[in-house]
């Protein structure tokens, strides 16, 4: 993946983007959209995932068939709305290891605290594809992959859904190596580290909360 950032405009894409943005979908709706996605991309993300091929039989003869090397993939996903992308791709991919690291953003600072880390092992071996669906400041992803580096991967990507200037800027400073893909770049961040446009929260609106 050659680009620092590639912006998946495909329809189906943004006519579910735009569906999740407006304020009166509802929880389930906006649940069942960020599954449905999160598939789509997924596979604009697993671009270039390492293959390998299996010995099977069709009805005229054996092949070498080719087929993903999913032991080799491992999902990160930020907690707690990476799991909404998490979920989609799992299905796609249901031998990716996972990994889940928890930070919050203090309020003031807008800098994040980590409180929870579990990394698969061999990240080394490993590509890694770091889920959050908003890349807002860009500060708990940064922290995020600066975690993951730490800990051996190499070959990371991000995925996310939306993205503000601001936080691609950031990525692209701390962490030039790690390409993002996302389903739109927005306006601007406003006074408290939201999107704008945006959808709001991100958390709020799957999970349902306030
Ligand atoms: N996190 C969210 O959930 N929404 C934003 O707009 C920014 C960060």
């Amino acid at each position: 993946m050659a680009e620092h950032l590639t912006v998946v405009s495909h329809p189906l894409v943004q006519h579910k983007l735009t569906l999740m943005r407006e304020k009166d979908t509802s929880t389930a709706s906006f649940r069942k959209l960020l599954r449905e996605i999160s598939l789509l991309l997924a596979y604009e993300v697993t671009r270039e995932l390492p293959m390998t091929t299996k010995r099977i039989e069709t009805p005229l003869e054996p092949m070498d068939a080719p087929t993903i090397d999913g032991k080799k993939l491992a999902l990160i996903s930020i907690l707690r709305a990476g799991n909404g992308l998490l979920d989609g791709i799992l299905e796609l991919i249901p031998a990716a290891r996972v990994g889940f690291v928890g930070l919050y953003r203090d309020p003031e600072t807008l800098q994040p605290v980590q409180y929870y880390c579990k990394l698969p092992d061999h990240l080394d071996e490993r590509v890694s594809i770091v889920v959050d669906p908003m890349l807002a400041t860009g500060n708990s992803s940064v922290a995020a992959i600066t975690l993951l580096k730490q800990s051996g991967a190499t070959n990371i990507r991000f995925l996310c859904l939306l993205a503000a200037p601001e936080g691609i800027a950031r990525m692209k400073e701390a962490h030039p190596d790690v390409p993002i893909v996302t389903a739109a770049v927005d306006s601007h961040l406003n006074d408290h580290g939201y999107i704008v446009p945006g959808l709001g929260d991100a958390g709020d609106r799957m999970f349902g909360t306030k």
